[in-house]
C-alpha cells in the first residue's frame, strides 16, 4: 500500500516536473508489475553511470514514450529487462527473477 502511494506521489512529482520544464531525477522508482515490484534505487544508479548509459537517446522521459506496442523497437518489459539484466549481467548486479521482483 505504502509503496502504490509512493509511486503514484513520484508519478504526479514527475507529471508537474515535466509540466514545469524542470524533471528532476528521481531518487527512488517502484515498478508494480504483475510478476511483483521491482525497487529501483535510481539515485545509486545516477552516482555510478552517466545518464545517457540508460536514457539512451538523451531524453530522460518514462521508456514506454517510445517503447510502446507500436513501434519496430522492444516493448516496455523487453526494454527494460534488456538493459537492467544486460548491464547486470556484465557488472554483477542482480539476474534472477526474484532478486528485483518482490511479492
Ligand atoms: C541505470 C539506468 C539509469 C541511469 C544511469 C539514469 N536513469 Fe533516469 N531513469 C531510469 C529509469 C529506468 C527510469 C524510469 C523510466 C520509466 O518510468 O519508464 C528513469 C527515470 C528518470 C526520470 C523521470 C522520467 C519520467 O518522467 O518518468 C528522470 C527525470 C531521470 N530518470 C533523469 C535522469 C538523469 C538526469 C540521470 C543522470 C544524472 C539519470 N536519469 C540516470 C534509468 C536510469
Ligand atoms: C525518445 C525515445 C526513446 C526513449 C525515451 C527510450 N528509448 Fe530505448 N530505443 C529507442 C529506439 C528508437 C530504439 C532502437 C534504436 C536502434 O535500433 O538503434 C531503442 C532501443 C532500445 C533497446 C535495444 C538495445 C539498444 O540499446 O539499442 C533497449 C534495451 C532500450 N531501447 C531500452 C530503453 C530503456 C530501458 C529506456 C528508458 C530508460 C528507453 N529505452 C528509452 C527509443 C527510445
Ligand atoms: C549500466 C549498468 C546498470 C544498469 C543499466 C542497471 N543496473 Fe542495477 N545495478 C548495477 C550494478 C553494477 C549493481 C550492483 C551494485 C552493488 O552491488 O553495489 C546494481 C544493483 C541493482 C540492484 C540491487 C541493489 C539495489 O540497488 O537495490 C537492483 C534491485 C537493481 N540494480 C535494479 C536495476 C533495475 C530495475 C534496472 C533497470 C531499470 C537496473 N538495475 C539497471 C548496474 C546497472
Ligand atoms: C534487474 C531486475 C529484473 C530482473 C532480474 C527481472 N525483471 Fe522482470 N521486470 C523488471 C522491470 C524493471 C520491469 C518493467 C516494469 C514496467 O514495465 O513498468 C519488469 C517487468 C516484468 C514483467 C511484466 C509484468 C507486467 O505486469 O507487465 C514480467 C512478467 C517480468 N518482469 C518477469 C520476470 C521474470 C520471469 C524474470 C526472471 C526470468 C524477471 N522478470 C527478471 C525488472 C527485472
Amino acid at each position: 500500500m505504502y509503496k502504490r502511494l509512493l509511486w503514484s506521489a513520484l508519478l504526479v512529482f514527475a507529471m508537474v516536473s515535466v509540466a514545469s520544464g524542470t524533471a528532476q531525477a528521481p531518487e527512488k522508482l517502484i515498478f508494480a508489475t504483475g510478476f511483483g515490484e521491482v525497487a529501483f534505487d535510481h539515485g545509486a544508479h545516477q552516482q555510478r553511470l552517466v545518464c545517457t548509459t540508460c536514457h539512451h537517446t538523451g531524453e530522460s522521459v518514462a521508456c514506454a514514450t517510445c517503447h510502446g506496442e507500436e513501434l519496430d523497437i522492444p516493448r516496455i518489459t523487453d526494454s527494460m529487462h534488456m538493459q537492467c539484466k544486460g548491464c547486470h549481467k556484465e557488472s554483477g548486479g542482480p539476474t534472477n527473477c526474484r532478486d528485483c521482483h518482490k511479492k
